[in-house]
């Protein structure tokens, strides 16, 4: 596992069902809808239960680049912060900026429930087809940019569900 210290903030990279792991807030990959999907969403839904279901209902679905938060029922996890990426298209519609939105407003949620710890998926890097080089260095560096706002954060987890994905997290960490 490597892993990178940023003031009181260790940034790690694992290989890991972002489902099972202990932190305060697990983020979801979801659509804007925020009614559930394939992928880590569906994971997310099945281990939660029906009640993450029931609350996401009530939320009025979510943009692009935006993200929403609720309880996380029967995750380890309190809060599960519904984070909505873009869909790759090729790079020339504000993808990336979408993309890095979602990192900064996940830990703005986190942060007004006084969360210390948090795990992030790679959001888009699934269905939606982001390349996942250029997203894996949006994610570190856009929880990089945002930290200093969130002194309370002490451990940021980037949950990989393949080698190849831990692979480039553990490249972009060691390059800091
Ligand atoms: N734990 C950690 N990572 C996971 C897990 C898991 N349990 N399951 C999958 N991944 P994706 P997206 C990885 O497709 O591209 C849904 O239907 C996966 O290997 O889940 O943002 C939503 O409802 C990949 O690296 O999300 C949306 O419609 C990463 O999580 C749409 O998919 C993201 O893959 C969102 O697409």
């Amino acid at each position: 596992m490597s892993s990178l210290m940023l003031g009181a903030c260790r940034l790690e990279a694992c290989e890991a069902d972002i489902t099972t792991l202990a932190v305060d807030a697990v983020v979801n990959a979801a659509n804007t809808s925020l009614l559930g999907g394939g992928g880590v969403d569906g994971a997310i839904h099945r281990a939660a239960g029906p009640d993450l279901l029931r609350e996401c209902a009530t939320l009025g679905g979510c943009a692009t680049g935006d993200a929403k938060r609720t309880r996380g029922y029967r995750l380890p996890a309190k809060f599960v912060i519904h984070a909505v990426g873009p869909v790759w298209r090729g790079g020339a519609h504000a993808e990336a900026e979408s993309l890095a939105s979602c990192y900064r407003r996940s830990l703005e949620l986190a942060r007004e429930v006084d969360c210390a710890s948090i795990a992030f998926p790679a959001i888009s890097c699934g269905v939606y087809r982001f390349p996942a080089e250029q997203a894996v260095r949006i994610a570190i560096d856009s929880v990089a940019d945002a930290l200093p706002a969130s002194p309370r954060m002490t451990w940021v987890v980037f949950a990989c569900f393949d080698e190849p994905m831990l692979r480039l997290y553990e490249a972009e960490l060691a390059r800091r």
